[in-house]
């Protein structure tokens, strides 16, 4: 045994929605570690800000990066660094991407700030290529690191086939650790854009939610469909349409995976436009 510390834990707490019923959690602090809980048929938990969980939970493992994977060493690689570049040292994939982002900020390295606002893991982040119209992660990757049960290996953004929402590396292969690639600037000018950028988010939701529902279909916002389609405000169970923004459903206090389920439903029988699901349902 490697010792990675194994616990059945209800996994509403770590999710935004907070919702999701006990499971077995695999805490793993390093590739060892990491290795064993990936003996078994297993599931990445990230910062659990886009996952809809059964209230029964799930029967694989649960990973959890934590310890050194989730720590970040932002020094510029003096090797991989340029003049007009700075790549840094290894962020770990359990790294929150909120306080990764405040501090890129204070140390005036541009690149990621578009991303503010999103209550991520790194690696979470990176696997969907999370983003806003101010920017997304691959705007700020220099190399990726993706654990499979055969193999590590290292590639870049070049090798893999992303875009909107999405990294192209396949599910379950785990993004454990990243080096990422900033641009110098000052503090202030990254703030000027960080603020920006959270701007666009004054109309959503403050309450318990994975965020946005349905990825926008070719560009038109799914919040004004679901909007135009009436169902702002509908209630199944305690969960909610979000009446400040139509892609959010939000928890009242005590919803369940089947009231989350019951709203993607009447979302999918009255907007016209072919949605694809941003969340994801676990199982
Ligand atoms: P989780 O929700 O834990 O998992 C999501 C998926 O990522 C799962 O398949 C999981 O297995 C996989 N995963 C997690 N960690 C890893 C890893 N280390 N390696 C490989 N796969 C992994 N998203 C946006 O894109 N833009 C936004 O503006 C935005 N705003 C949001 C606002 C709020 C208030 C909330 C609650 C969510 C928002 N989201 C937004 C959605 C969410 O934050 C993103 O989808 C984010 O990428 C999810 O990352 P996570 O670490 O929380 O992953
Ligand atoms: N709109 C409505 N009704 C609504 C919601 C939106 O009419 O209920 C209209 C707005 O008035 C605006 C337009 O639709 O004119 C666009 O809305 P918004 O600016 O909120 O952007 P969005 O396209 O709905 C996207 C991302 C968000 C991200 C914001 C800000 C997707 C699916 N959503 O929302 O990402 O935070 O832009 O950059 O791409 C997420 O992915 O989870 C997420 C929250």
């Amino acid at each position: 045994r490697t010792g990675a510390r194994v616990e059945r834990l209800p996994l509403a707490r770590f999710t935004t929605l907070g919702v999701g019923g006990e499971s077995e959690v695999w805490f793993v602090s390093d590739h060892a570690q990491l290795a064993e809980a990936m003996e078994q048929p297993y599931r990445i938990l990230g910062g659990g800000s886009n996952l809809v969980i059964a209230d029964e939970g799930v029967p694989e493992r649960v990973i959890r990066l934590s310890g050194p994977l989730a720590e970040r060493d932002l020094e510029p690689d003096p090797h991989l660094s340029t003049e007009g570049e700075i790549v840094t040292g290894w962020v770990g994939g359990g790294v929150p991407l909120p306080g990764l982002i405040r501090q890129l900020q204070k140390l005036g390295l541009s690149n990621l700030e578009g991303t503010v606002g999103i209550p991520a893991q790194v690696g979470g982040a990176v696997w969907m290529n999370a983003g806003t119209r101010y920017g997304e992660m691959f705007d700020g990757l220099h190399t990726i690191e993706i654990v499979t049960p055969q193999e590590t290996r290292q590639v870049t953004p070049a090798d893999l086939q992303w875009g909107y929402r999405d990294s192209g590396i396949p599910r379950n292969h785990v993004v454990s650790r990243v080096r990422l690639r900033l641009r110098p600037s000052t503090p202030e000018a990254v703030l000027e854009k960080m603020d920006f950028a959270d701007n666009a988010r004054k109309g959503q939701p403050k309450m318990k939610t994975p965020g946005c529902a349905f990825k926008n279909p070719g560009g038109v916002s799914a919040g004004r469909l679901i909007d135009e389609a009436g169902l702002k405000g509908t209630r199944a169970g305690n969960a909610l349409i979000a009446p400040e923004h139509a892609n959010f459903i939000v928890n009242l206090g005590g919803a369940t995976a089947a009231d989350v389920h019951a709203l993607l439903d009447a979302i999918r029988a009255r907007v016209p436009v072919p949605m694809e699901l941003e969340y994801e349902l676990w199982p």
